[in-house]
């Protein structure tokens, strides 16, 4: 093969390549959704909770930047998994304006209850466009209460001798952690829901001990092989995705979204996690 032609395919193999590779992360991967199945051993478990399941959604991001459908969607199919518990851990829109607020009651028409709770935390989208819109805020509580949805924000709630601590964003503006973590009851089997795992770092635990669910990272949506994700909107580049074991009793998940912020996604897929709960021994 002449030099020139060797240069020419390899032109063209590399844009095919290019293409089909942009063609799956804009096509197929952002809605190509995983269930993640694990284990979560806890201190103190009620016998009556051994091997029941706590379904963790995270940053759905109703908006305009993607087909919600898929939201809607992949709700049905977790629906079929009967679980347990249910905890939502923030970002429920992408907001713009109040659009997004009809559009998020369309989809919390489907949304996925527990048998026995269904707890929510808030995420820094959603308090408005700046993180600050307190009255976004309500309204999306209110949202998500008026179907049921438990939500807390910067409070406790115990279900059947399993206590839930949910905190309030990082970066918004009703961000006082304390109060939930004063509701740490060390006699109980304790989950914090926590949107940012960067306040993972901050000296707001009261000793803590148990598992912390969070998503905010997306896991970074895209992620050469080998290589970290590219963006992470974390101080701590630690905390990209999947279990971190912080070494002083608290175990960290971070969820790497259900939905996406812009519609781009490679190696990173979406996922609902399923917790199956254990006792820790
Ligand atoms: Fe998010």
């Amino acid at each position: 093969m002449k030099r020139r032609s060797f240069v020419k395919k390899t032109f063209q193999w590399v844009a095919g390549l290019g293409l089909v590779t942009g063609l799956y992360s804009w096509q197929i991967e952002p809605f190509w959704m995983q269930f993640v199945y694990l284990k979560m051993p806890l201190k103190n478990l009620p016998d009556s909770l051994v091997g029941k399941t706590v379904m963790q959604i995270s940053d759905v991001h109703i908006g305009n930047s993607f087909d919600y459908q898929y939201i809607i969607d992949s709700f049905k199919e977790a629906q079929e998994l009967n679980p347990d518990f249910v905890v939502y851990t923030g970002d429920y829109v992408t907001y713009e304006d109040n659009e997004q607020l009809n559009q998020l009651q369309e989809v919390l028409k489907s949304v996925v209850k527990g048998a026995l709770g269904t707890i929510g935390i808030l995420g820094n989208h959603d308090y408005g466009i700046d993180f600050v819109e307190d009255d976004v805020a309500q309204k999306i509580t209110k949202s998500l209460e008026d179907v049921g949805v438990t939500m807390l924000r910067n409070d406790a709630i115990e279900i059947n001798g399993l206590n839930f601590l949910g905190m309030d964003d990082f970066w918004g503006s009703n961000f006082y952690p304390e109060k939930a973590t004063a509701k740490y009851n060390p006699e109980k089997a304790n989950i914090t829901l926590c949107h940012n795992p960067d306040v993972c770092d901050l000296p707001v635990w009261n000793n803590f001990n148990g598992w912390i669910l969070s998503g905010h990272t997306h896991g970074g949506q895209v992620k050469p092989p080998f290589l970290p994700a590219l963006i992470l909107p974390v101080k701590n580049k630690n905390y990209d995705a999947g279990i971190k074991d912080l070494k002083d009793g608290r175990t960290l998940y971070i969820n790497s979204a259900l939905g996406c912020l812009r519609q781009v996604r490679f190696n990173v897929r979406p996922e609902i996690t399923v917790f199956e709960l254990m006792k820790k021994v």
